[in-house]
């Protein structure tokens, strides 16, 4: 595994792996790895014929600066699980190299930017917007690996595949949870041991709404339970409970005979803001 901190340095990689008609994969992340990370790189692993996982705490996305700060960086573990999956470089740069001067580009995805994350962090999907982008023109991959867990940058990331004509391939994987349902993320390490605990509220919730849902029962008052159950919770803070179309994120107000739903769920534990999604339709 070889670890790339320059866009010079991956040219010439990139060049030798096309001259032998290597399909590229890309898995961008942030770090501080979890079993959901590796899940993607897996697919990787097995779809493509090299694997490239990038490692950069983007400072432009995160719209609170002490979320920022706090966010958990675990190098040296991250790079050993890389090293033992098999991955075959590990792309770490400089926030410089990402940013040789503060982009004053705005990407603004529509109607994704007044819902949801894009209403809750303003400014937050231009963030990743950008910094994806730059990845694929640095990396150039044929395939890039993104999570359902973060279900509304999934579909700002197919506008900005389509909208841009990025000539790349997206594979989308599964959330991966938790032995108990809590989805894996890696803002859970900021969780105390007893807000960990208070976390299973958002997969219990979505669990709970979808049961209901799937029973025939309105999702007005589904959602006017759940907003209950939370107001009743010290120490946890609900953002938001909407039903959508998971790739518009058209807000749905009643279940409809072959339309795709899916439920997300933003909320405080304590100080940490954890979201999470489940569609209807299996
Ligand atoms: P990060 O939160 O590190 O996540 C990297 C990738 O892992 C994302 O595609 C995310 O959806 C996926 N992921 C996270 N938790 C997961 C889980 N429990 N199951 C499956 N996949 C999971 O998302 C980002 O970083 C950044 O916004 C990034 C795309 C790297 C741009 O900076």
């Amino acid at each position: 595994m070889k670890l790339v901190h320059t866009a010079d340095q991956w040219n010439v990689l990139w060049l030798s792996h096309l001259q032998k008609n290597h399909r590229i994969g890309l898995i961008p992340t942030m770090g501080a790895l979890h079993e959901g990370h590796l899940d993607l790189i897996r697919n990787s692993i097995q779809i493509a014929d090299i694997s490239v996982v990038s490692i950069f705490v983007n400072p432009i996305q995160f719209n609170n600066p002490e979320d920022f700060q706090k966010y958990p960086k675990t190098l040296d573990v991250d790079l050993d699980l890389l090293e033992s999956l098999g991955v075959d470089y590990v792309f770490l740069p400089e926030v410089n190299t990402m940013y040789p001067s503060f982009p004053k580009l705005k990407m603004d995805f529509g109607d994704l930017e007044t819902v949801l994350e894009g209403k809750f962090r303003p400014g937050h999907f231009n963030g990743v917007g950008i910094v994806v982008a730059k990845l694929f023109h640095l990396i150039r991959p044929h395939i890039a690996f993104f999570g359902q867990k973060d279900l509304q940058q999934v579909a700002v990331i197919k506008r900005l595949v389509n909208d841009l004509t990025f000539p790349i391939e997206l594979n989308i994987v599964p959330t991966r949870r938790e032995p108990d349902g809590l989805a894996m993320s890696s803002r859970n390490l900021r969780l105390s041991a007893e807000d960990r605990k208070k976390a299973l509220i958002l997969y219990q919730s979505l669990l709970k709404a979808k049961t209901a849902l799937l029973g025939g029962a309105a999702w007005k008052g589904i959602k006017s339970q759940i907003t209950e159950v939370f107001d009743q919770t010290p120490g946890c803070r609900l953002e938001y409970f909407e039903l959508v179309h998971p790739e518009t994120f058209n807000l749905i107000s009643e279940l409809e005979a072959d339309v795709r739903a899916s439920i997300c769920v933003a909320a405080f534990v304590g100080d940490i803001r954890l979201i999470d999604n489940m569609p209807i339709q299996d």
